[in-house]
C-alpha cells in the first residue's frame, strides 16, 4: 500500500587524509543500489582540496561530488547536508537512516563521538547512530596514535562502534594505490553488509588472491 522509505546509509567524512577511502565507499553504496546522505565536515573540504584539487562547496556539492568521484552515476541516491545544519534530516533519531560510516575519521571526530560532543552535524549524528543502536562504522586516520585516541577507540567499542582503522592489508593482492584504497571501502562496507566486490576474498591459500589478481589484471571487478 505506502510508498517504500528511502532508507539511506549517512557518510560523514572527516578532515582526515585519506579521502580516496571515502570517495570509493560512496561510489560502491552507489552501485550496490544503497541511497547516500553525505555529510562533509569543515576540515574535509582542506583534506579533499588537498588530496584532490577540489573545491568542495555546499552550493555546488552535486558537481563538486561528480568531479570528486569521477563520475555522476547514481547521484540522484544522494541527499547532501551541510556541516552546520543541525537541523538536517539524519539529525534525528526518527529519521529512517540505516546507519552510518565515518570515513575517514579524523582523531577529533573520534574524541568528539565518543564523547558526544555533537560539535558539527556529523558528530550529531553519530551520536543519533549510537543512540538508536544504528550500525556506526569509524575508520580512523592517523599514525601513531596517542593514549587518548586509544582511549577513545576503546570507548567507541564499548558504545557498539566498529572501529576500523584506514590500514590496507595486501593479502587480497592489491598492488596500486586504488586497489590499497578499495581494500579498506571493502572492509568498511564488509562491517555493514553491503555487498561490493572491491578486494578478493582470502579464501584459504596462500597466495591465491595474488595470483587471480595476475590472471585478471585487477583485483576488483571495479577497479580501473
Ligand atoms: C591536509 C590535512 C591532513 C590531515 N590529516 C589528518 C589525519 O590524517 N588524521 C587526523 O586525525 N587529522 C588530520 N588533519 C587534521 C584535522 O583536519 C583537524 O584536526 C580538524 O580539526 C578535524 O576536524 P573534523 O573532525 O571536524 O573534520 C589533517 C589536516 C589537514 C589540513
Amino acid at each position: 500500500m505506502g510508498t517504500v522509505k528511502r532508507q539511506p546509509w549517512v557518510v560523514g567524512v572527516s578532515g582526515a587524509s585519506g579521502t580516496p577511502y571515502a570517495a570509493s565507499v560512496i561510489r560502491a553504496l552507489l552501485a550496490a543500489g544503497e541511497p547516500v546522505d553525505l555529510i562533509v565536515s569543515r576540515a574535509a573540504r582542506l583534506t579533499i582540496l588537498d588530496e584532490t584539487g577540489i573545491s568542495f562547496r555546499d552550493a555546488h556539492w552535486h558537481a563538486d561530488l561528480a568531479a570528486w568521484l569521477g563520475s555522476d552515476e547514481g547521484l540522484d541516491d544522494v541527499r547532501y547536508w551541510p556541516a552546520g545544519d543541525f537541523a538536517a534530516g539524519p539529525s534525528s533519531g526518527s529519521y529512517p537512516a540505516k546507519g552510518m560510516l565515518v570515513v575517514p575519521a579524523t582523531t577529533g571526530a573520534v574524541a568528539g563521538i565518543a564523547l558526544g560532543l555533537s560539535k558539527d552535524l556529523l558528530q550529531r549524528v553519530a551520536s543519533v547512530t549510537l543512540k538508536e543502536r544504528r550500525p556506526l562504522v569509524v575508520c580512523v586516520r592517523e599514525a601513531p596514535l596517542n593514549g587518548v585516541t586509544l582511549k577513545h577507540l576503546v570507548e567507541l567499542d564499548a558504545q557498539g562502534a566498529v572501529v576500523l582503522p584506514a590500514s590496507p592489508g595486501f593479502y587480497a593482492g592489491g598492488s596500486t594505490v586504488r586497489e590499497l584504497v578499495d581494500f579498506v571501502a571493502g572492509r568498511v562496507l564488509d562491517a555493514v553488509g553491503v555487498p561490493h566486490s572491491l578486494y578478493l576474498r582470502w579464501e584459504g591459500e596462500l597466495g591465491a588472491a595474488a595470483r587471480r589478481a595476475d590472471e585478471n589484471g585487477s583485483v576488483s571487478a571495479e577497479g580501473e
